[in-house]
């Protein structure tokens, strides 16, 4: 089995469809977080998932915390680790350790809107479609190899909250795919694209 180490921030919701998806040949080794409060760290621990957390900010440098992060994380010899609403900013170090093995969601559709308040800055730009892009890790920020994207509509009226719930149920659906499609070695990269080798069915529809 593949060793999947999950990093989160907070609600953990992408962790947990990724979790609940039951994916073949995906071993859950850990939940990681930055913040000791992160809610998904308690969900995770009641299904019998080992987490732990180190808290960022009793880190002189963000080179000292991901320098930790990086012994954690690789205590669970990984096979690919998973950024699920990991809200740091990563130091070139990490991103190189973790190369073609991290990958990320992020909630927009790239290279539009990187960084944060994505879904408020499609609504002030008028954009009529919103969405959110999976894609590996490098260390220049949301700009790395894309998996995958899924679109919803913006429709009159939306508040950021009403795009972000619209988002965040395709980033449900897509995250689990990409974790499926990486354990089972149909990844492949090419320079900014990743070529889909093997590609079921149901991952074709998605995209
Ligand atoms: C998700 O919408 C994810 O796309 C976003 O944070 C949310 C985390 O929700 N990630 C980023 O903004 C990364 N820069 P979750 O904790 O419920 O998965």
């Amino acid at each position: 089995k593949k060793n999947i180490v999950i990093l989160i921030s907070g609600r953990g919701s992408n962790m947990q469809s990724i979790v609940n998806a039951n994916i073949p040949n995906a071993h859950i080794a850990a939940v990681l977080s930055n913040n000791p409060n992160a809610a998904g760290l308690a969900w995770a621990a009641e299904r019998g998932i080992r987490t732990a957390s180190l808290n960022h900010k009793e880190f002189a440098s963000r080179e000292e915390f991901d320098h930790a992060m990086m012994v954690l994380i690789d205590a669970y010899e990984p096979d690919l680790v998973v950024l699920a609403g990991f809200m740091r900013i990563l130091t070139p170090e990490f991103c190189k350790h973790y190369e073609n093995r991290c990958i990320n969601i992020h909630p927009s559709l790239l290279p539009s809107f990187t960084g944060l308040h994505t879904h408020q800055r499609a609504l002030d730009e008028g954009c009529r479609v919103a969405g959110c892009t999976i894609h590996f890790v490098t260390e220049v920020l949301d700009n790395g190899a894309i998996i995958a994207q899924g679109v919803v509509p913006i429709v009159d009226g939306d508040t950021a909250d009403d795009v972000a719930a619209r988002v965040l149920a395709v980033e449900h659906q897509l995250f689990p795919q990409a974790v499926a499609d990486f354990v089972a070695g149909s990844l492949k990269i090419d320079g900014k694209r990743v070529v889909k080798q093997n590609q079921a069915d149901k991952s074709a529809q998605l995209l």
